[in-house]
């Protein structure tokens, strides 16, 4: 995947984070419909998927596919970890990240890479977290295993993903990942099972497992709701997003798209 085709891919939430104030990409987690911010929503997302995962003052925690770097802030404001380090593929996530915290000493680090050849030593880290960016991944398996070499033993891996077990209804959007340029989803998406099956052959315990889209719908709903707000000449740059955002909406209430969040220990 090239960085192009990503970058354009990305554009239009960019747009929608501008407008918006926000400082994450993902989908968020409503506990109850209608009862706090979209931004809030999205924090909400990062602490369930995080749950009693033990973060020390001298742990590392490493945020693959960290997007524009609020999940990393929001880490090290709440734990003040040894490190928080926020990797992205794309350098204008990385940059926009690293403007956030420009001028700061105490901060998370951010690094362009590539989820399937992190930059990391072996053993070098004690959480890895990995929130709706494994989608993107074209050999999950590869992901997975570098997790397991950059994890010391008893470190946790904790990722959350959109998934599917209708494989067939979603081939077409993985048809355009052959498209060139923002016609290309770059999706390929797995099942949580495949997800809980890959654990198990790389080395993981799965300790935790939740099938969250009906949380995550009622976020996307709330965040549905804000955008609306700004009326259709303050939407020009995100409009095609938001449609987009109302089909997975559609599809996680209908149970056709679902969103697997997992906590498991490298054995
Ligand atoms: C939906 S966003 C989620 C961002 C962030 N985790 C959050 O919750 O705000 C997915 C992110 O994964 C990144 N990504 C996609 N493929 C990647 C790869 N191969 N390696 C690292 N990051 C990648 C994208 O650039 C994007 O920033």
């Amino acid at each position: 995947m090239s960085q192009r085709t990503l970058e354009a891919h990305y554009r239009p939430n960019w747009e929608i984070a501008q407008a918006h104030g926000l400082t994450g990409y993902n989908c968020g987690y409503a506990e109850r419909r209608g009862c706090g911010t979209f931004s809030e929503h999205q924090q909400s997302l990062v602490w369930r998927l995080l749950g009693d995962t033990v973060i020390d003052d001298t742990a590392t925690v490493l945020d693959v596919g960290c997007g524009i770097g609020g999940p990393s802030g929001w880490i090290f404001k709440r734990y003040h970890p040894g490190r928080v380090i926020g990797l992205d593929y794309l350098g204008s996530n990385v940059q926009a990240a690293e403007e956030r915290w420009r001028g700061r000493v105490d901060r998370p680090i951010f690094l362009q890479g590539d989820a399937h050849r992190l930059p990391l030593d072996d053993a070098s880290v004690d959480v890895i977290f990995n929130l709706e960016s494994a989608l993107h991944y074209a050999e999950k398996d590869v992901f997975i295993r570098e997790c397991r070499r950059l994890l010391k033993p008893g470190g946790t891996l904790c990722l959350g993903d959109i998934t599917t077990h209708k494989k067939l209804l979603f081939a077409p959007v993985s048809l355009l990942n052959k498209l060139p340029s923002q016609f290309n989803s770059n999706v390929h998406l797995w099942s949580g099972c495949d997800y809980k099956d890959a654990f198990r052959q790389h080395g993981f315990e799965v300790l935790r497992h939740e099938e969250a889209s009906g949380p995550i719908a009622d976020s996307l709903a709330d965040g549905l709701q804000e955008i609306k707000r700004y009326g259709w000449r303050a939407s020009r740059g995100f409009r095609g997003r938001t449609l987009f955002l109302y089909a997975l909406q559609f599809f996680m209430k209908k149970g056709q798209l679902t969103y697997d969040l997992f906590r498991a220990v490298r054995k």
